[in-house]
Parts: C-alpha cells; sequence; structure tokens
C-alpha cells in the first residue's frame, strides 16, 4: 500500500518520473544493489529510509531481513509498481511506501538505515540538500548509504564527456562535522552493470558509507 502522499504533484520533478515510468514497464530484476548488501548485509535488522525506491527492490530485501522500511519515490506509478512487488514477496507490512517530492518534502522521523541508491534526476532537483536532510535522518549509530555515478554507462540518458566528482568532493559537499561520523568506506568501486536492454558495461560507482557517531 502507497501510504502517504506528500506535496502538490505535478512538479518538473514528478512529471519527468512518471513519463518515465509509465513508457518504462520492464519489470525489475528483484536484485538489491551490491552495495546495500555490502554495507546493511551485517547489521541487525532496524529502521530504514530508501529515497528514491523505483521498483523497491532494496526495500523488499531489507524488509526480507527484518527491516522495517519507509520507501520514497517522486512517481506513484513506480511506487505502485513497487508496493506490488513487497505484496508478492510477503513483505507488505514492513514497507511504508511513500510519495514525495524530495525536493519539496521529507518523511518524518530518524532511521538505522539512510540510502540514497543513485538518486539522480535529468530535471533540476536539489540534491546536496537532499542529501544533507538524509544525513539529518540519521539516527544516533546509523548508516547513511550514498551510492552515484562516477561513469557514464553506454545506455545512459548523460554526456558521455560528463566530468564526475570524486567521491571525496562529494562528500565535502554535504558539509558534514566530521566529529559526528564515522567514514566506514569513501571510494570509487567498479561494478558490472546491466542496462535496459540487457547489455552490460563496466562502470565506476562513488560509494559513501558513514556512521553517525551515537552521541
Ligand atoms: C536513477 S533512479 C535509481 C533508483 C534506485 N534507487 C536504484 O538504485 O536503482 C532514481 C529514482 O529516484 C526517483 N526520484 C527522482 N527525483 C526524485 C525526487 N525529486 N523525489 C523523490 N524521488 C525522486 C526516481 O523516480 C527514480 O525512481
Amino acid at each position: 500500500m502507497i501510504g502517504e502522499i506528500h506535496g502538490e504533484g505535478g512538479s518538473p520533478g514528478e512529471r519527468f518520473w512518471e513519463e518515465h515510468y509509465r513508457a518504462y514497464t520492464r519489470p525489475s530484476n528483484g536484485r538489491p544493489s551490491g552495495a546495500l548488501v555490502r554495507f546493511a548485509g551485517p547489521l541487525p535488522e532496524g529502521t530504514a529510509l530508501d529515497l528514491g525506491c523505483a521498483q523497491g527492490d532494496d526495500a523488499v530485501w531489507l524488509a526480507r531481513r527484518g527491516w522495517r522500511v519507509v520507501a520514497v519515490d517522486v512517481s506513484g506509478t513506480v511506487l505502485a509498481r513497487a508496493a506490488r512487488n513487497a505484496e508478492a514477496a510477503g513483505v507488505s507490512d514492513l514497507i511504508d511506501f511513500q510519495r514525495h517530492d524530495l525536493a519539496s518534502t521529507f518523511p518524518d522521523g530518524r532511521f538505522d538505515l539512510v540510502s540514497a541508491l543513485f538518486l539522480h534526476s535529468p530535471v533540476e532537483f536539489p540534491r546536496t540538500r537532499v542529501l544533507q536532510a538524509a544525513a539529518r535522518a540519521v539516527a544516533p549509530g546509523g548508516l547513511l548509504l550514498i551510492v552515484e555515478h562516477a561513469s557514464v554507462a553506454p545506455w545512459s540518458w548523460d554526456d558521455p564527456d560528463k566530468a564526475f566528482p570524486t567521491p571525496e568532493q562529494s562528500l565535502d559537499a554535504l558539509d558534514l562535522d566530521p566529529a559526528r561520523w564515522h567514514s566506514e568506506f569513501v571510494g570509487a568501486p567498479e561494478r558490472e552493470a546491466t542496462g535496459p536492454n540487457g547489455q552490460s558495461a563496466t562502470v565506476t560507482d562513488n560509494v559513501i558509507a558513514l556512521r553517525r557517531l551515537a552521541r
């Protein structure tokens, strides 16, 4: 079920992603992100916030491991699809799907895990401000996990010559108080990615995993 709908709707971000998901109807592969498995896999279950959840693969993976998840996206179409995927996996009761345009509203609460995995948008999006709100939503002792593109996949809408920040530059942009965070991993690993038509390529991601100190 989609529990809450926030914001007026009809923003450029919502229009873009609604159109995208209405046209792009291919089911997801149901697999969680590798970075999520790597960093959340060893953690005990708790509360999680997944920003830009798309078809819900990461939220379902967390819920299957006992996490209670708030999963957010701007597109009602993809949230409905994600809610159906959660129902098919038998974990609907553990996932609260909320529609937010994160440019204007943000879910309430503090969470043991806050993930923003490829939270990119080709339309205007105050990404740094949203990631700073994500950091504020991490409970003491909790983990902030940010994964972003650091190279252009051949099937991407991005300019192939686009220059990307290093993970350290992305982290600096968040302007977090270093006395309150422990860096678990800040790096740019490569991974084998699969495109929308099944094609594959080696891509680079910036991965930032930070633990909020418990004081
Ligand atoms: C590139 S996709 C990544 C999806 C997924 N997290 C993953 O790792 O595959 C970005 C997602 O963020 C969502 N999104 C983009 N702009 C948003 C906004 N302003 N508010 C909330 N979600 C947004 C999109 O609808 C889309 O599902």
